[in-house]
């Protein structure tokens, strides 16, 4: 059986790694095979914040709230592990500002210690009047990442730079599967206009002293300040540009973060800025995780997809590749090669 999963940012790396978890003792060979024309660190996964936190509402998307839930669940009971070094892995606190009051988030359940703000905390917060506390993880897709290729490596998952034009080239080239990971531009392959860049760009600053991430809520999802500090770095933001395919650093909206997120927080005047990023948040009205047999020539391939995770990649990661997994598994029953007991 030999599976080719294109793209090596979070979604892909971590559906490799559930498909070999789950398949690799009752399917043999298994051959797992990674294709891609960007690796770490110039993924779009390197360059995100890597706090975990859905959208607040997830528009009666069940399925998206429960993958997210499973990512937290997976990533606590990592903590438990000296390896969430590695991982880039840890708890970190913060608040949910808004402007005004607003309906509970969809994960106040699945967070730690999930709380309204108290009128002494909001005074913290001018110009804000409403808001959450909450402890939840942050993955950081710099180091993520290596640990992600390390641990296929070590199992024997082969890893190729190069950019697939074609579903058609990977099955002649023998794949049985194929796992679509490819982020925002998915739309190479095969045309989705629902799939539409949603331009970010960050500043990293050195500024130690912060210890609490805070999101500011003023209408778009991430349209508005937001300050995430990481294990080395903070990340500052943020703006949400959807359909804007730039990925330079633009100088003006660069200003425009920095001048909206020291008023957030006036000590970031002290921080030493150290770099920008800007990366496409592959938007979509929700993620596509399904199955589909595509026609190559007079080939039936396999497709899974699992594209479209916006704002929310690294938190929903784990969740929907065990469900890309899960689909993989129909497949390989269907083939017959794999007793049914197992799936
Ligand atoms: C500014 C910003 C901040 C963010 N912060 C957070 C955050 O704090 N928390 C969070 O959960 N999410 C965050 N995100 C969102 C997160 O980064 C994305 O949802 C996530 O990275 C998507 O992962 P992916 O694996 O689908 O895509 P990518 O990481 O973009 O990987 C796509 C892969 O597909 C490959 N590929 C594509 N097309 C082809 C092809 N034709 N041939 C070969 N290879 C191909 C690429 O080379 C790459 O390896 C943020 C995003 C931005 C922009
Ligand atoms: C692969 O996923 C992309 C989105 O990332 C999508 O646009 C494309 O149609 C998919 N390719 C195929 C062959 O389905
Ligand atoms: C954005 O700026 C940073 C820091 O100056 C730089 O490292 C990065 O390469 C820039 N990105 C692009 C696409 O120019
Ligand atoms: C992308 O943005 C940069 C920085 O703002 C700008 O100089 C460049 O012209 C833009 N490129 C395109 C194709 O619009």
């Amino acid at each position: 059986m030999r599976v080719a999963v294109i793209g090596a940012g979070v979604i892909g790396l971590s559906t490799a790694q559930s498909i070999y978890e789950q398949y690799h003792s009752i399917v043999t060979p298994l051959i797992i095979e990674v294709y891609a024309d960007r690796f770490t660190p110039l993924t779009t996964s390197d360059g995100a914040a890597g706090l975990w936190q859905p959208y607040f509402n997830d528009k009666g998307n069940g399925q998206e709230r429960e993958w997210c839930k499973q990512t937290f669940d997976y990533l606590v009971s990592c903590l438990r592990s000296p390896e969430c070094v590695k991982m880039g892995l840890f708890l970190q606190s913060g608040y949910n500002l808004c402007t005004k009051p607003m309906p509970e988030p969809m994960f106040k359940d699945i967070v730690l210690g999930f709380r309204q703000l108290t009128e002494r905390e909001l005074k913290m917060f001018p110009g804000y009047n409403y808001g959450w506390f909450n402890t939840a993880v942050m993955l950081e897709g710099k180091t993520y990442l290596p640990w992600l290729m390390d641990w296929l490596a070590k199992r024997g998952v082969k890893f190729y730079h190069r950019k697939i034009g074609s579903f058609t080239e990977l099955s002649k080239n023998g794949a049985d599967v194929i796992i679509n990971c490819t982020g925002v531009r998915s739309g190479d392959l095969q045309p989705d206009p629902e799939l539409k860049p949603a331009r970010g760009q960050i500043i990293k600053v050195e500024a130690p002293w912060l210890k609490h991430w805070i999101l500011t809520h003023t209408g778009e999802i991430y349209n508005s300040p937001y300050i995430i500090p990481g294990s080395r770095l903070v990340a500052v933001g943020g703006v949400f540009q959807l359909g804007n395919w730039n990925e330079s650093n633009d100088s003006a909206t660069h200003e425009h973060i920095w001048e909206q997120a020291c008023q957030l927080e006036p000590s970031l005047r002290h921080a030493k800025i150290v770099d920008d990023w800007t990366g496409l948040r592959p938007a979509r009205s929700k993620v596509r995780l399904e199955r589909e047999t595509i026609l190559c020539g007079t080939t039936a391939v396999e497709v899974i997809h699992n594209y479209g995770h916006g704002g929310f990649g690294i938190t929903i990661c784990k969740g929907c590749a065990e469900e890309a997994a899960r689909l993989f598994g129909q497949i390989l029953e269907e083939k017959g090669k794999a007793p049914k007991a197992h799936l």
